[in-house]
Order: structure tokens, then C-alpha cells, then sequence
């Protein structure tokens, strides 16, 4: 199947790890150019070279989605060199502190909201108000299983997600006459740095989030990169508005 996505610009952020770099490679084998926005410098970098090397265009820029002026500097980035955003893929997240709500810290709630919430919204403006001005494009935000059903000690973390999709919906709803598509993923565990201590960790959270998955394993992160790259694709033109679970059946009912 063609996926249409030769020489389409695609910014994923947090592209130096996990889900990211993953997703970074999806779309460079289809022929789009990506671009990188990534604390992690190094990282990023070595992502960018990496894509590189495999014969893609790409482009790393040092982005904090935390910071308004940052995710600015970014589009700025890539407008100045490919003049145009198709694809975007706001990935970039963090865990928050395990523990009962009652025993939660005010400044975890905040920074996860501030990077998980807030920061996808700041890429989401800049990135519907560019690609209205180009005739459209298709936008996936990362969720998690935890933004569809609550999670034992992860209240923040829970409630970050389960905004993402409300963010999604919302601007799916806004743009949908406008040739622009927003639609989320809702990963259940994978093997990434940050699903590490469940996946790389024997023990009782490892056997205990492993039994909440029917298919008995874990993800991989490239089974969440197809799909964002799917519905960032032509082929997923009437697909909008969607929270799309790559679980391995954990939130079957
Ligand atoms: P990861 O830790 O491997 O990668 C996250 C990347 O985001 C890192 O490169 C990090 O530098 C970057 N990042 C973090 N804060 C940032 C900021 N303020 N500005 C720019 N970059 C920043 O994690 P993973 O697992 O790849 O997670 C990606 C997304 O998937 C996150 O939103 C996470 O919540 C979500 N997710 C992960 C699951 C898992 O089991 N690994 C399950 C469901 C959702």
C-alpha cells in the first residue's frame, strides 16, 4: 500500500528515545523527511544522523515543550527550511511519581501536565495554524491506556492522558473541514526507557502489568510507530478524532 508520505515533512517530538526514535525511523522508511524535536541533544542528534545515513532528509532541533518560546523556535526551524508541516506526531512525555493521590506532590502534578497536557497543546496550535495555511495535514498526539481507563498510584499521569484525548478530539473537531486530521494513540506498555521498570525489571509490577495484557507481552515500540505513521498516512483519510489503542488487548472490556 502507497502511504503517500514521499518527501512529506514530519516533526516528531521526543524523537531521541523510545516511541520517537521508532517513529522517526517509520517515517523515514516511507520516504518523509523528519525532523527531530528532542530535549535529549545527544540523542536527538544521533537519531538525525542515524536517518541520515539511511538515506533520509532529516533535521534535529533542541526543543523543551515545556517552554512556549522553544516550541516556537522549533516550527520556526522547520518552516525556514522545508516550508511546510504535514505530519506531526506529539510524542513527548514523562512518567509522574508513583504514589496515592493523597500522598501525591504538587510540583509532579504540575510539571506532567505541564509536559504531557500543555506541551502537546503548544505543538497542536502552532501545528494546525501552519497546516491550514498549506491545505491541511494529519496530527497524532500519544495518549496511553491510561488516558481510557484509571491506573493504580498514577492519578497525574492518568489525568494528563485522559486531557490529550480531549485535546484531540477537540481540535479534530475544529479542523475537520479544514483538510486537517488529529487523531491520538493510546499505547499499552512498551519496551522503552520509560516502560522499562515494567518490561526490563522482574517483579511484582512487572508480573502484575504484564496479566493486564491478553496477548501475555509487552509492546514494541515500533507496533505504536506504524500506527501513528498509518494514520498520519493517506490510507487513514476518513480516520479522525480517534483514540486508537496499541495494547495487546489490555483495555478490551
Ligand atoms: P522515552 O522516555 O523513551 O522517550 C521520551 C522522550 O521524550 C525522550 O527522548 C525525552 O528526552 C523526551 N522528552 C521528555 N520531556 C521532554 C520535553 N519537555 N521536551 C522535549 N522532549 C522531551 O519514553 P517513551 O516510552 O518513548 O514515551 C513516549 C510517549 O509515549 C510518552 O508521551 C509516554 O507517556 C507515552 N507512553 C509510553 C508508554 C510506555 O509504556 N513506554 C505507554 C503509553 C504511553
Amino acid at each position: 500500500m502507497d502511504l503517500g508520505l514521499e518527501d512529506k515533512v514530519a516533526v516528531i517530538t521526543g524523537g531521541a528515545s523510545g516511541i520517537g526514535r521508532a517513529t522517526v525511523e517509520a517515517f523515514a522508511a516511507e520516504g518523509a523527511r523528519v525532523v527531530i524535536a528532542d530535549r535529549d541533544e545527544a540523542a536527538g542528534q544521533a537519531v538525525a544522523a542515524a536517518a541520515e545515513d539511511g538515506g533520509a532528509e532529516a533535521l534535529f532541533v533542541a526543543t523543551d515543550v515545556q517552554s512556549g518560546a522553544s516550541v516556537d523556535a522549533l516550527f520556526d526551524s522547520v518552516l525556514a527550511r522545508w516550508g511546510r508541516i504535514d505530519c506531526a506526531f506529539n510524542n513527548a512525555g514523562i512518567a509522574c511519581r508513583n504514589a496515592l493521590v493523597g500522598e501525591a506532590e504538587e510540583d509532579d502534578f504540575d510539571r506532567v501536565m505541564d509536559i504531557n497536557v500543555k506541551g502537546v497543546w503548544r505543538c497542536l496550535r502552532r501545528e494546525c495554524a501552519e497546516m491550514v495555511k498549506t491545505g491541511g495535514g494529519a496530527i497524532v498526539n500519544t495518549a496511553s491506556v491510561a488516558g481510557l481507563v484509571g491506573w493504580r498510584t498514577a492519578a497525574s499521569y492518568t489525568a494528563s492522558k485522559h486531557a490529550v484525548i480531549g485535546l484531540t478530539r477537540s481540535a479534530a473537531l475544529d479542523y475537520a473541514r479544514r483538510g486537517i486530521r488529529v487523531n491520538a494513540i493510546c499505547p499499552g506498555v512498551i519496551d522503552t526507557p520509560m516502560g522499562a521498570p515494567a518490561t526490563r525489571t522482574e517483579g511484582k509490577v512487572h508480573d502484575a502489568l504484564l496479566a493486564r495484557h491478553p496477548v501475555a507481552r509487552f509492546g514494541e515500540p515500533g507496533e505504536v510507530a506504524r500506527a501513528v505513521v498509518w494514520l498520519c498516512s493517506s490510507a487513514a483519510s476518513f480516520t479522525t478524532g480517534h483514540a486508537m489503542t496499541v495494547d495487546g488487548g489490555f483495555v478490551v472490556p
